[in-house]
């Protein structure tokens, strides 16, 4: 059984629709992600899920349950905020175990709870400190600890790390990602990061204007996006966006590609061009990212060419970044970086064409 069910849910602040039919299963033991830009409504539907919104259409079920009119303490739900909540005047034991005094849990049976999840988490020596004593990282530890201590069915997360600096971030992910593993509890994770995203989720529903664009794996989001929007959020650097003709047809379909000195025509797999057909029209947006095209040196000698000038070089450590034009469009490619270009350099450029996508240029939805 779905842990959450989340069935055509709309939301209506006054006037203002932010959420428009979300339908969104969950499975027990998942980490879901909810990403997507400042303002897209992720929020508003980690609060409905929790009880702190109200649901203005739709349905919302835990564990089979309908929870439309459940109070949040009618709900076994714990949330972590990005801003931690932490009771200022309380030490961090007090913090951990008040949900659970709260509700009449014993005193003994509040004390194991605590160094179980302080040993969890690793903060058995902060204890008796104040939140006041204690760094960003540790603070959210011990948000999480006081979310721990209720042992819920399904933990949600509202940005818990975006506030932290990025070395730290990177670690508590990993920590985040191995605490999950342990749990085994569902998980409902919002973020406005695609790293954070892609790392951390079983499924990723990746959210727009109030609609969820698409619900996948990290895998399926990454090399199958729904539409431009998708294609354009997920990956860094992100994909390239190149406006096409297409030329010929049946076994013969190209795109026809222009670099800064020479044309190419970029013979296209069969699948695509049957779909490209059936779609009929003659220009579309091929998206291709920055690792499907590369310098022609590193890549298979019968892939068509075309020869770019190189504007700017970006090394990152372990890829280098070039910046050209692909038909008057900006383009990052990427290359070794042993094998990288000067700046000004006019080099071969090669598109893997199997891992290309295509997008209608007017609905910016996916084609082939
Ligand atoms: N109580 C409210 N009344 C009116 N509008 C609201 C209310 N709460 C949120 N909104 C609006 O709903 C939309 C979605 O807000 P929400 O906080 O869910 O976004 P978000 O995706 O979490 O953004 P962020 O990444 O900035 O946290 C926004 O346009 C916001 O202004
Ligand atoms: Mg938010």
């Amino acid at each position: 059984m779905a842990v959450l069910n989340i069935e055509n849910v709309s939301k209506t602040f006054g006037e203002t629709r932010v959420l428009e039919d979300i339908n969104i299963s969950m499975a027990e033991g998942e980490f879901l992600i909810l990403v997507g830009p400042s303002g897209c409504g992720k929020s508003t539907l980690l609060n409905m899920i929790a009880g702190l919104e109200s649901v203005s259409d739709g349905r919302i079920t835990l564990d089979g349950r309908s929870v439309n009119d459940a109070s949040p303490r009618e709900r076994n739900i714990a949330m972590v905020f990005q801003f931690y909540a932490l009771y200022p005047n309380m030490n961090v034991r007090r913090n951990i175990e008040f949900g659970l005094k709260m509700r009449g849990v014993p005193k003994a049976e509040r004390a194991q709870t605590v160094e179980r999840v302080a040993r969890m988490l690793q903060i058995e020596n902060l204890l008796d400190r104040k939140p006041a004593q204690l760094s960003g990282g540790q603070r959210q530890r011990v948000a999480i600890g006081r979310a721990l201590a209720r042992d819920p069915a399904l933990f949600l997360f509202d940005e818990p790390l975006s506030n932290l600096d990025a070395k730290l971030r990177v670690e508590m992910r990993t920590e985040l990602k191995q605490l999950h593993q342990r749990l085994g509890t569902a998980m409902v994770y919002v973020t406005h990061d695609q790293i954070e995203a892609m790392t951390l989720g079983d499924r990723i529903a990746v959210m727009h204007a109030g609609r969820v664009q698409q619900l996948g794996t990290p895998r399926e989001i990454y090399d199958d996006p729904a539409n431009r929007y998708v294609a354009g959020f997920i990956g860094s650097p992100a994909m390239n966006f190149i406006e096409c003709g297409l030329t010929g047809s049946g076994g013969d379909t190209a795109v026809r590609l222009t670099g800064s000195d020479t044309e190419t025509h970029l013979a296209l797999p069969q699948a695509t061009a049957a779909k490209l057909a059936e779609h009929g029209k003659t220009r579309v947006l091929m998206g291709v990212r920055p690792e499907h095209l590369v310098p022609a040196a590193e890549a298979d000698t019968r892939r068509a060419r075309v020869t770019c000038a190189i504007d700017v070089v970006e090394p990152t450590g372990p890829d280098t970044y070039l910046h050209t034009e692909l038909n008057d469009a900006a383009v990052t490619a990427r290359c070794l970086p042993s094998a990288a270009p000067n700046t000004g350099a006019h080099i071969p450029l090669a598109i893997d064409a199997e891992r290309a996508v295509f997008f209608d240029c007017d609905t910016e939805q996916r084609i082939a």
